[in-house]
């Protein structure tokens, strides 16, 4: 099965930024596959990224509580790992839910980077921060962070810089992207170090579940790849004509989201047909699941020290804490 490459999920605004004809190029390069597929950064529209923020909320969508619950309960200990006066840079502008779990318990937090593609949005989610954190200097900066990029100079008598990188979206890279990310963080956070959050293999029911939920938000969140793309793009995709489908890949670890043509079927985007056969699918994302020592080993291949790391009780996701050396 083809890989969609991918590049941030974070993606979500940067998927939201990606310019319209990068869309069209990439739909029309993933149909003219084999393997057909689509980068899924494409899910983050306004449409996409709100039920991605319902899909958070699902009860059998574990991943984003469970986060929740192991940044909260072990803040302290992360708080004590990182020491005071430090610099986070988070990469995507991400839930400011988390990195506010971060703040609230780090001492005297001294500057925030959020890096992000898509300004609009960062500039607003800095506003909120700054009013609610008046001694905290909030710098965003509009970049696509898996490319190289240059932080603002560190502060005199500031602390660590630390990467925040939460959600599992290092699991939407590719094994490869994953490695290249982790090397550019860790060439940009020497000295200090980067605290990800990557969700953990399991009883793959659990996954099932998780990604075929009885709501059908994660459902709806597929499909609205091709709403968009006909919204956007113009194409006479069928909505009724696909369906959903999510299932644990266990060789390799991941959870693939494809869109089945129902039916034999015909699609047209910028003039040219792209036909289907019933049962051909769309390869839209791969989630892939870590073990701790996996995370660990890749950590390591990609220059950092691995440090701490914490879980919840049912072992279901990670947090870990991984030093770049100075
Ligand atoms: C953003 N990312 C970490 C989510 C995941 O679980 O891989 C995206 C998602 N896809 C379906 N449900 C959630």
């Amino acid at each position: 099965m083809g890989t969609p490459a991918f590049n941030v999920h974070a993606f979500r605004a940067a998927q939201r930024a990606a310019p319209l004809s990068d869309f069209a190029r990439e739909l029309h390069a993933g149909l003219s596959q084999e393997t057909r597929s689509i980068s899924p950064k494409f899910f983050y529209d306004v449409a996409g990224s709100a039920l991605f923020d319902r899909i958070c909320e699902l009860p059998e969508y574990y991943p984003t509580r469970t986060e929740l619950r192991i940044l909260t309960e072990c803040a302290p200990e992360i708080a004590a790992q990182i020491g005071p006066q430090a610099e986070i840079v988070e990469f995507g502008a991400g839930s400011l839910t988390k990195v506010r779990l971060l703040l609230d318990a780090l001492e005297a937090p001294r500057r925030y980077v959020p890096i992000d593609i898509s300004g609009e949005h960062l500039a607003a989610a800095a506003e909120r921060l700054r009013a609610d954190y008046p001694r905290l200097s909030v710098q965003p900066m509009v970049a696509d962070y898996t490319m190289p990029l240059v932080l603002p100079s560190r502060e005199k008598g500031g602390g660590q810089r630390v990467g925040f990188f939460p959600g599992s979206t290092l699991g939407n890279f590719t094994p490869e992207e994953a490695l290249a990310f982790l090397q550019l963080a860790c060439r940009l956070l020497r000295g200090g170090g980067l605290l990800v959050g990557v969700d953990l293999v399991k009883d793959p029911a659990l996954l099932h579940a998780a990604y075929n939920d009885a709501q059908g938000v994660t459902a709806a969140f597929n499909l609205n790849l091709l709403q968009r793309a006909n919204r956007e793009l113009d194409t006479d995709f069928d909505l009724d004509g696909f369906t959903h489908a999510a299932f644990y890949n266990a060789p390799r670890r991941r959870i693939e989201m494809h869109l089945v043509s129902r039916t034999d079927q015909t699609v047209t985007l910028d003039g040219q047909r792209f036909r289907f056969e019933e049962g051909e699918t769309i390869h839209t994302e791969n989630s892939h699941k870590f073990t701790i020592e996996g995370l660990r080993a890749l950590a390591v291949r990609a220059g950092f020290r691995p440090a701490a790391v914490w879980t919840d009780p049912e072992r279901l996701f990670s947090v870990h804490w991984l030093q770049a050396q100075g």
